[in-house]
């Protein structure tokens, strides 16, 4: 399979898709233009990644050039935490369509389960965690009144399909107790070092997609020069066995880890072979063994935690 189907509308989400935290605008609506030109149809944005003008002017310049059609790609994006009150939400969300210049998203996530103040965009934008004082401010908005108002976006067609990224179980739970709409999607931070196997069994019993950001583990945050002592994945020794065993790229392997659990996965890549290579990560299959050694890497490494940032936000604990 290259898609998984999502429950509610029957949608199907392709398995490899480009993520683009980490874009830079200069180069972004050309990556993205490319990487429709290699086979990507999924792009997963967010207004704090700061590069959404510049996606979708890569997305208008592939279509007019008849590259692709918009119903064939599946833009997904999120509703960042400073817009969780429901006056906020749909705004939010029209001003993000405006950046991109479309008409609906596919998909549209509540990006964390953190509700901060309201930052008018006009005053700054992309929005970010801190306030101009450089503190966090959290705010009241409940999830309840957040995913009432993203109900809403699909009920008034700006949204395909609606879900969360960084919930826990529990917080899925509580959702789907006040749902209309259960969450399509959930996407998390999955790697060989953080395999998540008890949420991603939680989300396929209760017919939730997962996706996996930061894949490739480490690598996304060496490149951020958070902490160049990070433990490597693509250079793990029996990442490179199993690789040269398929003739594949340790990158191909670690990717084609997280499909065959049925994970979607949207590796970024500023470069065109790796964004080649990585678009190409299914077509084999990983034997049982090879798919336990990698699970076998696990240390619950949680590389993107809020609770650095502020540890009342310690959404994980
Ligand atoms: P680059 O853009 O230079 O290719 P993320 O985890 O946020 O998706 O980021 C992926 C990270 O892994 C980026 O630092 C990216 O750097 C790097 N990367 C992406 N694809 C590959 C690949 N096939 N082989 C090695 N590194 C890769």
């Amino acid at each position: 399979a290259t898609t998984v189907t999502l429950a509610r509308t029957g949608q199907k989400m392709p398995l490899v898709s480009f993520g683009l935290w980490k874009v830079t605008n200069e180069i972004c609506a050309d990556t993205v233009y490319n990487a429709i030109k290699s086979g990507y149809r999924l792009f997963d944005g967010a207004c704090d990644y700061g590069n959404e003008k510049e996606a979708g002017e890569g997305v208008r310049r592939a279509i007019v050039d008849g590259l692709v059609k918009r119903e064939e790609l599946f833009i997904t994006t999120k509703l960042w935490n400073t817009f969780h009150s429901k006056e906020h939400v749909a705004s939010a969300a029209r001003k993000q369509l405006q950046d991109w210049g479309l008409e609906y998203f596919d998909l549209f996530l509540i990006h964390f389960p953190v509700s901060l103040e309201y930052v008018d965009p006009n005053h700054r934008y992309p929005p970010a965690w801190w306030g101009d004082d450089k503190k966090v401010h959290t705010s009241n908005d409940t999830i309840q009144e957040t995913w009432t108002a993203m109900e809403q976006l699909v009920d008034d067609g700006l949204a395909k399909n609606i879900g969360i990224s960084n919930f826990s179980g529990q917080s899925i739970i509580d959702i789907l107790r006040y749902a209309r709409y259960a969450p399509q999607v959930l996407q998390i931070e999955i790697h060989p070092y953080l395999t998540q196997e008890p949420l991603v069994k939680l989300c396929q019993v209760l017919g939730i997609a997962v996706t996996a950001y930061s894949s490739l583990g480490p690598q996304g945050y060496i490149e951020l020069g958070m902490d160049k002592s990070l433990p490597s994945l693509l250079s793990h020794s029996s990442v490179i066995q199993i690789a040269e065993a398929h003739a594949k790229t340790p990158a191909q392997v670690i990717l084609r880890w997280a499909t065959q659990r049925n994970i979607a996965v949207i590796p970024k890549s500023n470069n065109q072979e790796r964004l080649t290579q990585n678009v190409q990560c299914i077509g084999f299959d990983l034997s049982k063994a090879d798919m336990k050694t990698i699970s076998s890497l696990n240390q619950d490494l949680r590389l993107n935690d809020p609770a650095e940032i502020d540890p009342r936000l310690a959404i994980f604990a």
